[in-house]
């Protein structure tokens, strides 16, 4: 088989050229990596449960109306996306209080905050990802006014949504991270969800005990990583079974 052409290669993501023009295939790695690429590890399974989480939300979100990069899944690790500009920014969705706003502000870990609380991050790994106002993303022309205020309604869109689609079936969405894109159609241009949506990026703590499904299990030396993932999988209808925690999981519907 002829070699992909390799496009960009992230800590947990590679991107592919792809089949065709306007599109790119994002490979989900099992590398985790957290305080800044200080810690590092490889999670057995986590490319492959990332892949098929972030596809069941990136799914259920075009149903839902929002736009986003997903077009279709190809195999255990890989998915069709559209090719966007991304916008070099973290858009953070915080609804309770966790990480670095407690830190920060002195807000206690899991006090509900008094609501839906959207933040920009700088995408700069050299300097640790700083955060930063509306006024610095103009005036150093990161993005565009009208492409804040889509950043800032779509993001919370897809947190209402979000936390009903997890709060069904017990998990409560702390706080996660999106990214934007730029997709140029003729002469206009629009901006569209982009990245992935998976407990790599989000808070997830059990409704009831609080027990943390997400990355934080990594970041915090907690174990258990991709146990969790494949519960917060086996939650949604992804996978079926975990079996006691030897991440030997049988997905749902389709190939691979
Ligand atoms: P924080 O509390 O560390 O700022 O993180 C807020 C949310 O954003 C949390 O769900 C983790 C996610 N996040 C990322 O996905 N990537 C990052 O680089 C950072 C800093 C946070």
């Amino acid at each position: 088989m002829a070699r992909r052409r390799m496009i960009y290669e992230g800590k947990a993501k590679i991107l592919y050229e792809g089949p065709e023009p306007g599109t790119l295939i994002q490979y989900f790695k099992d590398d985790a990596t957290a305080h800044n690429a200080e810690k590092r590890a490889v999670l057995d399974g986590k490319g492959v449960l990332n892949n098929r989480i972030s596809e069941f939300v990136m799914t259920r979100l075009t149903a839902a109306g929002i736009p986003n990069h997903f077009i279709r899944r190809l195999n255990m690790r890989e998915q069709l996306i559209r090719k966007v500009e991304i916008i070099p920014l973290e858009v953070v969705i915080r609804n309770v209080a966790a990480g670095s706003i407690s830190r920060r502000l002195g807000v206690e870990e899991g006090n509900a905050l008094p609501r839906a609380i959207v933040e920009f991050y700088y995408k700069r790994d050299d300097l640790g990802d700083p955060i930063v106002s509306e006024e610095h993303i103009t005036a150093f022309n990161w993005a565009g006014p009208q492409e804040i205020d889509d950043m800032i309604s779509l993001s919370l869109r897809v947190n209402d949504f979000m936390t009903g689609l997890f709060s069904a079936v017990g998990i409560r969405l702390i706080d996660f991270k999106l990214e934007y894109g730029r997709l140029f159609e003729g002469d206009t241009v629009r901006t569209l969800l982009a990245d992935e949506i998976s407990p790599d990026n989000c808070r997830l703590w059990d409704l009831e005990s609080g027990e943390k499904l997400d990355k934080d299990r990594f970041r915090q030396d907690m174990g258990g990583v991709t146990q969790a993932y494949s519960e917060v999988a086996r939650r949604l209808g992804i996978i079926k079974e975990t079996s006691g925690g030897d991440n030997i999981v049988s997905f749902n519907g389709g190939q691979g």
